[in-house]
């Protein structure tokens, strides 16, 4: 399949680009930055240059695509999560979520893609039983810095699961560690970044429109419905596939 990945170059990304590859797939990857454009392609992705906030180039390049899928792995967190830079980062990455997501769907939209799948979390539930299924609240009455990231993760979740004709899949992944993440473990719902580029590419396939839960099991989350319907494996490992 054509596949658009926006945030070919992030920690999922990268990861990623390498799963849809090996499948056989043609990826269509972005980036703002040129000198990353050159990484993607020598990693057998065509790149385009583009920021998710310019509109209009966006749905150019998005279009020139000609996408089956777009995947949406778009984030604005600092590196390894770096805690002095992380108070500006919840308004920036709510941001992206709202308006990046808005203009991301736009532009899978008049493309003409079957589907949209996007990266979205799992540990925004409301207080309530646990494990937490997909069917369980967000926390939408939480304060603080957690009610922008809930309301970025509500937004960007409406836009990708209610832009009919567009076939809207939600990954709610758990917390990132492994390669590129700057962590070698994480605090639970965690999740080997490999296992969450995994998943992405077993949705093309195989997901039903909807959410799914993505992570290691645990008390917090069930991950069943990702098991049932996606053969979701949290113990997936990129170095034993490529
Ligand atoms: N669930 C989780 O726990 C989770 C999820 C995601 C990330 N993280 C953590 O956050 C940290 C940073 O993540 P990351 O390395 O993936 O980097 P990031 O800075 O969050 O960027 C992710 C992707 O989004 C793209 N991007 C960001 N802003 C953009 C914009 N305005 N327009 C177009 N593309 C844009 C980046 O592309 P370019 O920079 O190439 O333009 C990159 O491909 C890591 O430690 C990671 O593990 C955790």
């Amino acid at each position: 399949m054509r596949i658009v990945l926006a945030g070919a170059t992030g920690a999922i990304g990268k990861r990623l680009v390498l799963l849809l590859r090996k499948a056989g797939h043609h990826v269509v990857g972005t980036t703002r930055s040129t000198a990353k454009a050159d990484a993607l392609r020598a990693a057998g992705a065509e790149a385009v240059v583009v920021d998710v906030f310019d509109a209009t180039v966006l749905t150019r390049a998005v279009s020139a695509a000609r996408p089956d899928v777009v995947i949406h792995q778009l984030t604005d967190l600092p590196p390894g999560l770096d805690p002095g830079r992380m108070a500006d980062a919840g308004p920036r990455n709510a941001r992206i979520r709202s308006e990046g997501t808005e203009n991301l769907v736009r532009a899978a939209l008049a493309s003409g893609a079957r589907r949209l799948i996007a990266q979205s979390i799992a540990w925004m539930y409301a207080p309530g039983r646990q494990p937490y299924t997909e069917a369980d609240p967000l926390d939408i009455d939480a304060q603080g810095a957690r009610a922008i990231t809930v309301a970025g993760v509500v937004a960007l979740e409406r836009l990708a699961l209610t832009s009919p004709p567009l076939e809207g899949v939600v990954l709610r992944y758990g917390h990132l560690y492994g390669p590129g993440t700057g962590a070698d473990r994480a605090e639970a719902p965690s999740l080997h970044v490999d296992a969450a580029a995994a998943a992405a590419l077993l949705a093309i396939e195989k997901a039903h429109a909807g959410i799914y839960n993505i992570a290691e099991p645990g008390g917090y989350l069930s991950i069943e419905k990702a098991r049932r319907d996606l053969g979701f494996d949290p113990s997936f490992r990129l170095e034993a596939q490529v």
